[in-house]
């Protein structure tokens, strides 16, 4: 309070001056309430001269329902009894406006140290909104938003006035770096960008709004979309800028993309599975024709020996005659021969598609699955007469419980990513080994192919990255990609908690390992 004792003692100078541009209400009163001096803010609110207020009473200006408290106050500050902390009290301007203010009192002594009046400053709250609890509260509120807030200044509508601490996290620059620059100038640039800046402004022109998603650049080059919307701020009546709110779209983006890939995951299991019951149909109807085949070739062969001895001993030995007997006989065990193979590759395929099929979980041998993965693998020409394989699969691992597709789709994409990686590699080799050791099952599939580049080596399990041309654009028999295979291994292993790691250079050929943990996967979740 001395504060005030000492600028009311040098009263006339500097003190006054200070007084009349103060933003605050000051007034000075004597005992009885009557105006000694104020200024020139009290003045405005009153619409009248100093000298036209100097005797009036300052009661005149506080509000009626204030007036008793306000008297009570000054009258104990008289008797020295100070009311400490913050007293409201409104005051009503010449127009019967209502301002409300806090005040705070000083009191004006004489020589003999008797208080002879008071010191009044009112402070009116809107001016002093600024540096108040509500806006520390508010800008704290707004700083922890998750959304992204920005203000922009009015001169061009989107230069920026102000950000948001989760703007900048996300953009990781500095509040200093953003302020007074254009929105333009934290966005991608590239032609969709600039046709949606161009949207952006238009729609900023003429309807003082804009909606829509726009790519913002992060200060490290991470592309962030992110969803806009823009609408001017109105304070009584005029544009004093805009706000922009907008929202991170990578999570959702993340996870449009997986749902997407999941629905052609599911697409086409149930192809698979509507190709598996065709392919047992179809194996089904040719085993009742080839069971033909074979049994009249048996019987051809055995007429033919009868028909031979019949000759012999009728025309006697004739050594030309019994070549050429032979011969046909000859033919007709190849057509038995391979009868029996299509019968047993129709037999593997039937069985393979009924263990795909298979819903639930069951005891696995993953030898098993793997080596009839490998024998499904040779109806493709390439593997089977262009790859040189060297094949040592462990015949006795460790059972284990899971999904017989499960396995069998990670093997084979793994396996035909890299009969593609070798596509038009000199050297064609393949190694696929199968071993039990210390706790987990591995398998290890190697290639002699071109190799993963390093600067794509983090990306190749993301869903839909692929190097390869759609199957649409493929060259005669280039290989084609639809950027899902690695995705669906490591969704597919991940239940088993399977480590899957590669090693791999340019040029150096690549080799991919999975490890099954066996413990893990010993107890049949289905029981
Ligand atoms: N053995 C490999 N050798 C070289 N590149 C590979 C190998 N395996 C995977 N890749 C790379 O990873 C990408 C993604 O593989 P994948 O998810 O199976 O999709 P797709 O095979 O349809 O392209 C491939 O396009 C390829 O660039
Ligand atoms: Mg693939």
């Amino acid at each position: 309070m001395t504060e005030f004792k000492e600028l009311y003692v040098r009263k006339g100078s500097v003190a006054q001056d200070y007084i009349d541009i103060a933003q605050d209400i000051y007034v000075e009163i004597n005992n009885y309430f009557k105006i000694i001096d104020c200024n020139l803010k009290f003045c405005r609110m009153m619409n009248k001269p100093r000298t036209e207020l100097f005797g009036t009473s300052i009661l005149d200006a506080i509000h009626e329902k204030d007036k008793i408290k306000f008297q009570n106050i000054i009258r104990n500050a008289l008797l020295k009894k100070f009311k400490d902390g913050i007293i409201r009290s409104d005051l009503v301007d010449y127009k019967s406006r209502i301002i409300a203010t806090t005040m705070k009192l000083n009191p004006i002594l004489d020589d003999n140290n008797n208080i002879v009046g008071m010191f009044v400053k009112f402070s009116s709250f809107r001016l002093r909104v600024e540096d108040s609890a509500v806006n520390t509260i508010f800008m704290s509120i707004y700083n922890s938003l998750t959304d992204l807030y920005t203000i922009y200044g009015t001169d061009t509508k989107i230069r920026i006035n102000h950000v948001n601490t989760s703007l900048l996290n996300i953009l990781g620059y500095t509040r200093d770096e953003m302020m007074g620059r254009h929105v333009a100038d934290f966005l991608v640039k590239n032609k969709d960008q600039e046709e949606n800046i161009k949207k952006l402004f238009k729609s900023l022109e003429s309807t003082g709004n804009f909606t829509g998603e726009v790519l913002y650049q992060a200060k490290n080059g991470e592309e962030i979309p992110i969803h806009l919307s823009i609408s001017s701020l109105v304070h009584n009546g005029k544009v004093i800028g805009s706000l922009g709110i907008g929202r991170d779209m990578r999570e959702q983006k993340r996870l449009e993309s997986e749902n997407k890939s999941f629905e052609l995951k599911l697409q086409n299991q149930s192809k698979l599975a509507e190709f598996g019951m065709m392919l047992q149909g179809v194996a089904h109807n040719m085993s009742t024709p080839l069971t033909g085949i074979k049994s009249s070739a048996q019987l051809q062969h055995s007429r033919l020996i009868k028909f031979k001895d019949k000759l012999a001993e009728k025309y006697g030995e004739d050594r030309e005659i019994s070549d050429n007997i032979t011969d046909i006989m000859k033919f007709f065990e190849l057509i038995d021969q391979s009868v029996s193979k299509l019968s047993k590759i129709i037999k593997n395929m039937m069985s393979k598609s009924r263990d795909q099929q298979s819903l639930s979980k069951e005891a696995l041998n993953l030898a098993y699955v793997m080596n009839q993965e490998i024998e499904f693998l040779y109806a493709n020409q390439f593997f089977k007469n262009r790859v040189e394989k060297n094949i040592s699969i462990q015949p006795d691992l460790p059972v284990i419980y899971g999904l017989y597709s499960d396995f069998s789709q990670s093997f084979v994409n793994i396996i035909k990513n890299g009969v593609d990686a070798m596509w038009d590699s000199p050297v064609k080799k393949m190694d696929i080994v199968m071993y039990y050791e210390s706790g987990a099952i591995f398998v290890k599939i190697k290639d002699t192919g071109k190799g993963i580049p390093h600067d794509i080596a983090d990306k190749i399990f993301d869903p839909f990255f692929t190097t390869k041309p759609k199957f649409k654009d493929a060259k005669g028999e280039e290989p084609n990609g639809t950027g899902l295979g690695l995705d669906s291994v490591r969704s597919l292993l991940k239940p088993y908690r399977a480590k899957i790691t590669f090693e791999s250079g340019p040029g150096k050929g690549t080799e991919f390992i999975i490890a099954i943990p066996v413990k893990e996967n010993q107890t049949d979740l289905n029981n």
